[in-house]
């Protein structure tokens, strides 16, 4: 069985963690190929409630093994924190953990160096997670970032010091710091690649995680309120170490109605009430930051797009249920620019800022009864949202989410 790459197809926050748990049931490897700790995924255990930031989703199912692949950036100590917070939850993860040597690392002075560069922003700052994701793939980039391979070296500290001289204090990492990140860190480096590799040959199924959101793409998102991380269904294998023939489906989870965190445009921004109840009900508050989340409308050209740019072969539509309770719902299927119309976002990133939302006003349905379980069972209106979704986007829904819980899934198969 070949790989499956689960990616946002907005901005982030589509609830990929839930759909990736219950992929991960048939998965043998969960691997996250981009992004730091900018991601957050809360898990649930046992009335306790975390966020993991670096871990892949996968990471809470035990028969699943985790990846970190060399697309990454990795704060040391954020890892750590999270491979004992598991543990403490009595979820053993360090035998089925395999770290690329090739990922980046991410230092305190990274950290502030984003918090520098956004108030030198001043008017137009980005609202970046502060974790010091951009100056670490820009050190990467400019080909002078430290890679987690250093942690194998007899002499890596050294050369770790000498390569951060004169880079200030936040740059200074203690010799009790270091000796702890190689006695944690170190025996969980290894060939994540050839793992994964080695899963598929025996035809198990692989799941390549994707952070963050289509929109945020550094390439392809509202350049410059971006990640410093290609989003992308090829950034997978770029990350991981996948070829593209390895690949078979690209699952795309869309919330049903979009938010997003930080600046930059955002065409179907709700305001007021309509945003108000959308953030209460959805519980729109950023894990990584506690920001409130922007709020607004499904966007059907801004997802087309994603469908185009990643290859999207079935969609998981998340939080239907939030949705509930609404006599109409305006839907974008959309754009007026400069007196045309386009259906797809328009090539320069800042005239996303310009275009004007066409709507439909689809119809609502009353809240959801607490059983359902089938796609047949939910009201018909909620049944035509979805399938009016599929319709528009040439993409086959196969799972829609009506709750936080695992339960409140319906796996169906609503074809274009
Ligand atoms: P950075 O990735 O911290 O540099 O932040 C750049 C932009 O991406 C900001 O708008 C962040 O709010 C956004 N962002 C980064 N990670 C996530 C995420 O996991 N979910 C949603 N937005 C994110």
């Amino acid at each position: 069985m070949p790989a499956t790459v689960v990616l946002g197809m907005q901005w982030g926050d589509e609830g990929k963690g839930k759909v990736i748990d219950l992929l991960a049931g048939d998965a043998s490897w969960a691997v996250r190929f981009q992004g730091g700790a900018n991601a957050g995924h809360t898990v649930k255990r046992r009335g306790e409630k975390f966020a993991l930031h670096l871990l892949p989703s996968g990471a809470v199912r035990k028969n699943v093994r985790c990846g970190l692949g060399w697309g990454m950036v990795i704060d040391p100590d954020q890892l750590i924190g999270e491979i004992e917070q598991l543990e403490e939850m009595g979820i053993e993860i360090r035998s089925r953990l395999l770290i690329s040597p090739r990922a980046a690392f991410v230092l305190p002075c990274h950290a502030a160096r984003d918090a520098a560069e956004e108030s030198r922003r001043s008017g137009e700052t980005i609202g970046t997670t502060g974790r010091g994701i951009g100056p670490a793939y820009e050190d990467r980039t400019g080909r002078r970032a430290l890679l987690l391979a250093s942690l194998l070296d007899e002499d890596g500290k050294k050369r770790f010091d000498a390569a951060q001289a004169g880079a200030g204090d936040d740059a200074v990492v203690s010799d009790a710091a270091w000796n702890r990140w190689r006695e944690t860190i170190g025996p969980l480096l290894g060939d994540c690649a050839a793992a994964v590799h080695g899963a598929l040959a025996k035809g198990e199924r692989v799941l390549l995680e994707g952070a963050q959101g289509t929109h945020l793409d550094l390439f392809a998102g509202t350049y410059p309120f971006v990640t410093s991380s290609s989003t992308l269904a090829g950034s997978a294998c770029v990350g991981a170490g996948v070829g593209p023939t390895a690949i078979d489906t690209v699952a795309g989870v869309a919330k049903a109605y979009t938010t997003r965190v930080g600046n930059g445009p955002f065409p179907t921004e709700a305001a007021g009430k309509d945003a108000d109840r959308l953030r209460t009900k959805g519980f729109e508050v950023g894990t990584t930051t506690g920001r409130p989340r922007r709020c607004g409308w499904l966007d059907l050209p801004l997802l087309r797009s994603s469908v185009m740019w990643n290859g999207v072969t079935e969609i998981a539509l998340t939080k239907l249920d939030v949705l509930s309770g609404m006599k109409e719902i305006p839907v974008a299927v959309a754009y007026e620019e400069s007196g045309g119309t386009i259906d797809t976002v328009p090539p320069s990133p800042g005239a996303l800022g310009r275009v004007r939302p066409i709507y439909e006003m689809w119809p609502g349905w009353e809240e959801f009864p607490s059983d359902v379980s089938r796609f047949e069972d939910l009201p018909s209106s909620a049944r035509r949202y979805v399938r009016k979704t599929a319709g528009s986007l040439g993409v086959p829904v196969t799972l829609v989410s009506i709750g936080a819980d695992r339960k409140a899934s319906i796996r169906c198969r609503i074809d274009p």
